[in-house]
């Protein structure tokens, strides 16, 4: 049998409502904050990405998916979204006029990574994207709307960490500092030892506990940036704090991709372990001139759904959708059946039923495991009395306030609230109680 590759898995029912439910909010939220959404290409020329995340990152370095086309153009599967966002906006030209541009999108990534609990090789991104203004209001509200949606997602324990990354002269400065501090310090990885020459603010997004321990005096941004990125910065908290945000200040907070500026966050939720940021983002003003684009400022997000969809309770989004199945037997019964079936659909009643002829206990297995609210038993005798028996199947079904009626059946069986239905009304009534 030939199986998944590694690292990039099924996403199975039932498992895809929780995500159809998480996809739902983020758009309704995005909605509400006046957010439209973008639908990209998965496959892009791999300079993009090169150019824009940095040749010394992680994900530029190892991790991308990069191969040659027939024609023998370098392309790659994207590692994230926010790269050809841009693109896209540049080319299409949709950064033109006033204000601020707004844009979601959501949909797969692609990194050659070590799978593990919250990481994976395919792995799915809300995205967030806001362009053309660089008020750090903008900062402040965009860091709302992604509070907005993890709160109405019940996503329980998070922290926000934020951090200033400042502007290129800013950070021309830092990584001096940077640079000095590194040269005095022995046991640097190989990696970090060829970055404190290349781009030394990449050093402290390295994971090594040993690079980490050198790190902990390290000079920090905060120390170096200009009066405007420092009060960009105050204002963003100052923002945050008059709407009772709780966040932590983290000054070596730098991102794994080398295109922020000023504002970067990340939220972190218990329960994760390692891999525990659900979501990440920042400024990126520098962005749209380093592919050739006119001066644009941006500020975004992407959420990972994977991890997200980890730490959310595991019975929110649930399929609770109203449901019939029509069990019917003898061949007049379910020719009828498939009549009404079709009926209920066109009403918009989720509706299914045998097509095999199979015995009535086992449609009545079938229809309980299709989680049915009801089903209807159409026999010959039913046929003939122009009737259907409509049995609940699902407790919730119940009228509010009242308990279950108990009916006996022929065979001595009891069950609860079983009813007798005019075959003429019964999708009707079927309808009804859908919207109820
Ligand atoms: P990022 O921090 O690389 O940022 O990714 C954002 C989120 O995607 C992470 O916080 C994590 O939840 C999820 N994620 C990343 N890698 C994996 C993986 N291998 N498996 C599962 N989940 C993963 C970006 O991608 C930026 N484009 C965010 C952004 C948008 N910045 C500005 N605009």
């Amino acid at each position: 049998m030939i199986k998944a590759i590694r690292g990039m898995r099924d996403l199975l029912p039932p498992e895809t409502s929780r995500w159809q439910w998480v996809e739902q909010v983020a758009r309704e939220v995005f909605g509400l904050y006046g957010y439209r959404e973008i639908r990209l290409p998965l496959l892009e020329r791999t300079e993009l990405f090169a150019r824009s995340i940095g040749a010394d990152t992680d994900i530029v370095g190892k991790e991308m998916y990069t191969f040659p086309d027939r024609k023998g153009d370098s392309l790659t599967l994207r590692p994230e979204a926010t790269a050809s966002v841009l693109r896209a906006v540049l080319e299409n030209g949709l950064d033109k006029g006033a204000g601020v541009k707004k844009l979601y999108t959501l949909g797969p990534m692609f990194r050659y990574e070590r799978p593990q609990k919250g990481r994976y090789r395919q792995f799915y991104q809300i995205n967030c994207e806001a362009f053309g203004v660089d008020a750090p209001e903008l900062d402040a509200e965009v860091i709302l709307l992604l509070l907005d949606i993890l709160t109405r997602l019940k996503l329980g324990e998070m922290r926000l960490l934020i951090n200033s990354l400042g502007c290129p002269d800013c950070q021309v400065k830092f990584k001096a500092a940077m640079g000095l501090f590194l040269i005095s310090r022995e046991g640097l990885c190989e990696d970090c030892q060829r970055r404190r020459d290349t781009n030394p603010l990449r050093v402290l997004d390295c994971k090594s506990v040993h690079c980490k321990e050198i790190l902990k005096d390290a000079p920090v941004i905060r120390d170096y940036l200009c009066p405007d990125c420092t009060a960009h910065f105050a204002r963003v908290l100052a923002w945050l704090k008059r709407f009772g945000v709780a966040y932590e200040e983290q000054p070596k907070l730098v991102r794994g991709l080398d295109y922020y500026t000023r504002t970067a966050f990340e939220v972190v939720a218990a329960g994760l372990g390692a891999q525990d940021a659900v979501a990440g983002g920042g400024r990126y003003n520098g962005l749209s001139q380093a592919l050739g684009g006119p001066l644009l400022p941006a500020i975004g997000f992407a959420i990972g759904e994977d991890r997200l969809l980890e730490v959310l309770p595991k019975d929110l989004g649930q399929e609770n959708q109203f449901k019939v199945f029509l069990a019917a037997l003898g061949e007049a019964a379910r020719d009828r059946a498939f009549h009404l079936l079709q009926e209920l659909r066109q009403r918009r009643v989720a509706a299914e039923m045998d097509l095999e002829g199979r015995s009535l206990k086992a449609q009545m297995t079938q229809a309980d495991r299709s989680g049915a609210t009801y089903a209807v038993i159409i026999g010959d005798r039913e046929l003939e009395q122009g009737e259907a028996l409509v049995r609940p199947m699902r407790a919730f079904s119940y009228k509010k306030g009242e308990g279950p009626k108990l009916t006996e059946l022929p065979s001595g069986r009891i069950v609860e609230n079983q009813e007798r239905v005019a075959l003429k009304d019964l999708t009707a009534l079927l309808a009804a109680r859908a919207r109820e």
